[in-house]
């Protein structure tokens, strides 16, 4: 059994105040929700202010991003121990805002997991194709790119201590979401390549989140389907209320 994950991405949002405030909130809008777990990826600068907030609400703390050298000379980048550090659990590795807007090619995201799993964090891989891919057929061939260049090589164990979200682009802050039989094609082929890539019963622990346009109003649908795990929302994680309804999510 495989306990629903939904990760909120507040991206380049929020200023100190609101961002406590925000963490206030959740506090009491997350109150008895069992079954599933939940997290939060704020921007750098608030991380180890809200360890301890997050922590109260039973919310796991998560970064955007990490480089993978330990330490040195890499002006303006952050390391797996100093996200540790602060207070994370998680990292979100190869969203696709740094795929196409920062330019972040497919080695990098590869080494960026593999310094999050050696510095004891969980990456959660983004993988998904934009809207023109899509519409030239392409979606299975994108996919199975990322996820093989991120995982190929890596022992089973670590396949394992993974998290994947699916992330069709075309979906990310459009409010156009996948349907939700669009979304389990691609879950489905995401977990075979895990199963090819280190065993059927790895690829059947690994948690699988559909990202793009996840609201109140359509997670309870996608997470109906048997091989969406969770979501990792964005726009609506950043409102206590709708972020709330969504971990709270109804089953089928
Ligand atoms: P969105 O973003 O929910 O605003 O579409 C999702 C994401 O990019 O993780």
């Amino acid at each position: 059994m495989r306990t629903p994950l939904i990760i909120g991405n507040w991206k380049m949002n929020t200023l100190r105040e609101e961002a406590a405030r925000l963490g206030r909130e959740l506090g009491d809008a997350l109150a008895g929700a069992t079954g599933v777990e939940a997290g939060i990826c704020p921007p750098f600068t608030h991380l180890a202010a809200l360890a301890e907030p997050a922590r109260k609400a039973g919310l796991a703390l998560g970064a955007q991003d990490l480089f993978w050298e330990p330490k040195g000379a890499f002006t303006g980048e952050v390391s797996a121990a100093m996200l540790k550090d602060a207070g994370c659990s998680y990292v979100i590795v190869g969203h696709s805002e740094r795929r196409h807007v920062l330019m972040e090619p497919d080695d990098w995201v590869a080494r960026k997991l593999r310094a999050a799993l050696q510095g004891g964090l969980t990456p959660i891989l983004c993988v998904g194709e934009t809207l023109g891919e899509r519409e030239q057929g392409k979606t299975e061939a994108v996919v199975t790119r990322h996820v093989r260049s991120a995982l190929e090589g890596l022992a089973p164990a670590d396949v394992g201590r993974i998290v994947v979200a699916y992330e069709p682009v075309w979906a990310i802050g459009t409010g156009r979401n996948a349907t939700p039989d669009q979304a389990q094609e691609v879950h489905a082929l995401v977990r075979k390549l895990l199963a090819g890539l280190a065993g059927a019963d790895v690829a059947d622990r690994v948690r699988i989140q559909y990202g793009g346009s996840v609201k109140p109003d359509n997670v309870d649908v996608l997470l109906a389907k048997p091989d969406v795990d969770g979501a990792l929302v964005g726009g609506a994680s950043l409102e206590a209320a709708s972020f709330a309804r969504i971990v709270k999510f109804r089953r089928a």
